[in-house]
């Protein structure tokens, strides 16, 4: 199976799924990275494996939908069979969710739907929650609405602060990527009473 990962940043999710799909067991591979801007280190986790990387930022198009077009295009032309946002600090246009329907995925550091947004670990804490965790979910218009494929939790301890807090997230959310990304490859997946694959 192909997939593209759509990346922002530091690409840690990126990287647990490069490492699952050096065992060719896992049944995936990624077939380009993308990212929103120059520089990150995402991308150059991705280039130093030979992995294809592609740069499509909204202020050199005219407008977000042509931008919408760019990134659709570039993505489709790599045939994936899922596209994984993982740390992607944009949302995909109209275009982009109509050439992959129910095929983008986008991984979030909060339970949702409690705290979507930037900032998922810093409101679990200021929320005083004593569970937090990560969430799989199949990509719609809306910022981190859209149906959940997956769930993981993990404890929110006294003296954490919110780094301490976004690592604990962050790893179990890594497990959580590859495990479902390969149950959904393996096995398909239904999303609004449709099956996809
Ligand atoms: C993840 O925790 C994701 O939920 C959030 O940003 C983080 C990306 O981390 N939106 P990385 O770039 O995969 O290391």
């Amino acid at each position: 199976s192909r997939l593209v990962v759509l990346v922002s940043g530091s690409g840690s999710n990126l990287q647990a799924l490069l490492d699952a799909c050096a065992d060719p067991a896992y049944g995936a591979e990624v077939v380009a990275v993308g990212a929103d801007r120059d520089g990150t280190y995402g991308a150059e986790r991705a280039a130093k494996l030979g992995v294809p990387t592609f740069v499509h930022k909204v202020k050199d198009y005219g407008t977000r939908d042509q931008w919408d077009a760019a990134l659709t295009a570039e993505v489709a032309s790599y045939e994936p069979d899922l596209v994984v946002s993982a740390g992607f600090l944009k949302l995909c246009g109209p275009r982009f969710l109509a050439a992959f329907p129910g095929r983008y995925v986008n991984t979030h550091n909060s339970l949702l739907p409690a705290f979507p947004g930037m900032n998922g670990p810093g409101e679990a804490l200021a929320a005083g929650v004593k569970i937090a965790g990560a969430t799989l979910f199949i990509c719609d218009s809306g910022v981190d609405t859209g149906p959940i494929v997956a769930q993981c939790a993990v404890p929110v301890e006294d003296d954490d602060t919110v780094e301490t807090l976004t690592e604990r997230i962050k790893e179990a959310e890594r497990a959580q990527l590859v495990a479902s990304v390969g149950r959904m490859m393996r096995d398909g997946w239904k999303t609004e009473g449709r099956r996809v694959r």
